[in-house]
């Protein structure tokens, strides 16, 4: 137990962008994977907090904030790795603390959601837990394996569909030029990542979020180290841009009319900010793709981009 009076942070923390402005719950620090390509283990221990100091941080906020907070994150790489038992059990003491509270959110590794049976999962979707954000990266095997990411497609899959069928909404990411300066790596990542995302769309209106994001290499992480060591070549911003065309125009929902699936590319990593849903604006966004590639002006310049 740790004796404070002010909210605990184990920085750096790491959050989605769309929840800056939640109240951020330090639940678990670091991550308890450790792929390749990101930075949140670096500097890191993985660590789950205490319950007891996990609610007294939720008694300071309330203290500190009011009533009034609608939205709360847990921190940090993947709180959804926590006990059910124990994930419910700050959940149900959120939503006592801030009685207008609307959702609660984590990050979420497919593993653990796939550790989870059915019933735990609705249970933490009745409780508050109304969003996970899920690393898909690529829906290529060759590649979730060459970074390390200790999933493989159809456990991708198996994992969104649990979710949906909890109601807690998916939001999943994808890293466009994951594989490097490989065009025929680049292709089948771009075609097996819409074929994931075909496989799991769900039939009725359910609304979930599809995000695209690109490469950065981070120094500390392994990627870094075999980038120094001329092992790993980043793409170019163009070929980037040729990877999410052959993405998006892979993507097939059959024409169902119920598709609520909103997809975007406005994280400050990309070159290109589209936002659409998928897959009735299809179109329009492949003509969007096209006129990025014929002008690159239009592009974030390199160093805007950020993760
Ligand atoms: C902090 S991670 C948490 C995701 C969750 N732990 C999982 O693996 O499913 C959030 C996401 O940021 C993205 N990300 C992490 N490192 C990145 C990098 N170096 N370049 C681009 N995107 C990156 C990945 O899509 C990753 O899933
Ligand atoms: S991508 Fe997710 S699972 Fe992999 S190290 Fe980062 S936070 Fe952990």
């Amino acid at each position: 137990m740790t004796n404070q009076e002010s909210i605990y942070y184990c920085h750096p923390v790491f959050r989605p962008p769309s929840e800056a402005y939640s109240l951020l719950i330090q639940a678990t620090e670091g991550c308890s994977f450790r792929c390749d390509f990101c930075m949140s283990n670096l500097r890191k221990k993985f660590v789950i907090r205490e319950i007891n100091d996990i609610k007294k941080d939720l008694d300071i906020a309330r203290k500190q904030y009011g009533p009034g907070v609608r939205k709360i994150f847990f921190l940090d790489g993947n709180a959804m790795v926590m006990k059910s038992s124990d994930l419910l059990e700050i959940t149900k003491y959120a939503s006592e603390v801030f009685p207008r509270l609307e959702r609660c959110g984590v990050y979420a590794h497919a593993k653990d959601i796939m550790k989870k049976s059915d019933e735990e999962l609705r249970e933490l979707y009745e409780a508050g837990l109304k969003i996970a954000y899920v690393g898909f990266e690529t829906g290529s095997d060759k590649l979730l394996e060459m970074v390390r990411k200790h999933t493989m497609k159809d456990e991708l899959i198996a994992a969104s569909k649990k979710l949906f069928k909890s109601g807690i909404t998916l939001s999943a990411t994808l890293i466009l030029g994951l594989g490097g300066d490989d065009p025929e790596l680049s292709k089948i990542s771009a075609i097996e990542s819409a074929d994931l995302v075909n496989k799991i769309y769900p039939d009725d209106e359910t609304l979930w979020y599809i995000a695209c994001l690109t490469l950065m290499v981070p120094p500390g992480t392994e990627l870094y180290m075999k980038k120094e060591k001329n092992d790993f070549r980043e793409m170019s911003s163009l070929d980037i841009l040729k990877e999410l065309y052959i993405f998006v125009e892979h993507i097939d929902f059959k024409n169902n009319h119920n598709a609520n699936c909103v997809f975007r590319t406005n994280h400050a990593s990309n070159y290109l900010p589209i936002r659409g849903v998928l897959d009735r604006d299809k179109e329009q966004i492949l003509q969007t793709i096209k006129k990025g590639l014929d002008d690159p002006d239009m592009l974030r310049p390199e160093f805007y981009r950020a993760l």
